[in-house]
């Protein structure tokens, strides 16, 4: 690896964004958020995204965001909870920084999610049953890209993204 990028990835509601944010500062570094970049790129929200280009359309401005993002040195990305799903991300995500999974119940997802309407796959009548089945389908690509694997229930942000910053290895502290 001849970067230093810390990259976050893990399903919706793990807490991605919140811990990327608390490491960035505790470790001096730029923080970024695909989906954020992807907004500010476009100028409209991800459910106008999907409603207007569909899934599809939404991936492949999530892949030109990961090339763009993953050229930059030193930074913590926080990664779309799908973004995993195509190889040609897999490849960049490998190749690009030191990986961490933040591995969540689909309990803890649907506590951390319960307000929220700014998902597009989960607006649906059942939404444990799609968190459950995106879960079980990407699960095994978020353990084969990882580097280091947090298990991230009941915990608060602060220890955790602590805990995280000790189990670093010494040349991205
Ligand atoms: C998605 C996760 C979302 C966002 C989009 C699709 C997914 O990001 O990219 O709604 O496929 O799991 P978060 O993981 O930040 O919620």
């Amino acid at each position: 690896m001849n970067n230093r990028n810390i990259i976050l990835i893990g399903p919706m509601g793990s807490g991605k964004s919140t811990i990327g944010h608390i490491m960035a500062k505790k470790l001096n570094r730029e923080f970024q958020d695909s989906d954020h970049y992807i907004e500010h790129k476009t100028g409209v929200d991800i459910p106008r995204i999907f409603d207007v280009e569909g899934e599809c359309g939404f991936r492949d401005r999530e892949t030109q965001a990961l090339q763009e993002l993953l050229q930059l040195n030193n930074q913590i990305i926080a990664t779309g909870g799908g973004s995993v799903i195509r190889e040609e991300n897999q490849m960049l995500l490998k190749s690009n920084g030191f990986v961490i999974f933040l591995d969540t119940s689909v309990n803890q997802q649907m506590h951390r999610l319960r307000r929220d309407n700014k998902r597009p796959l989960l607006q649906t009548d059942n939404p444990r049953q799609r968190l459950e089945s995106l879960l079980e389908i990407r699960r095994p690509i978020y353990l084969d890209l990882a580097d280091l694997i947090v298990k991230t229930d009941r915990r608060l942000a602060r220890k955790l993204a602590n805990d995280i910053i000790t189990q670093l290895p010494e040349s991205l502290n």
